[in-house]
């Protein structure tokens, strides 16, 4: 099993018309998305590994539901400068990781593919982030 930990970021923002589907995350039931992996991550027993928090607009208000993942036990590289620890990191631990369209449906097969295997579920990524 992935011994990684994540921080998984569920935007439950609430913006424009109610009957809009497509103005925010909130509209494409972002809160009951964000219940589901609540639930799942108890059901599986990752709490200490993966931490879930609602957040704000996360600028992809197109495909709502919106999730960000970010590993959050990256090797340290305290010996470079910071700008070449950040560039490290960057290509060799790609750090975030953006969902979109995500239904509750979609949640197990994340928890197990991204959190326990460690592999992304390519199927729900979004490609422009
Ligand atoms: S409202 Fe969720 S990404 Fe903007």
């Amino acid at each position: 099993m992935n011994s990684s930990k994540y921080r998984v970021f569920v935007c439950t923002r609430q913006r424009g018309d109610l009957n809009n589907l497509e103005s925010c995350c909130f509209n494409c039931g972002s809160v009951e998305i964000y219940q589901a992996f609540v639930d799942e991550i108890d059901r599986r027993q990752l709490a200490d590994r993966v931490e879930i928090r609602q957040s704000g607009c996360l600028d992809r208000c197109d495909a709502g539901t919106v999730v960000a993942v970010y590993r959050a036990n990256l090797p340290d590289f305290a010996w470079l400068p910071d700008k070449i620890q950040r560039k490290v990191r960057k290509i060799l631990f790609p750090n975030r990781h953006l969902y979109g369209h995500l239904t509750q449906a979609d949640i197990p097969a994340i928890v197990e593919s991204h959190f326990i295997h460690g592999k992304p579920l390519k199927q729900k990524l979004l490609t422009n982030v």
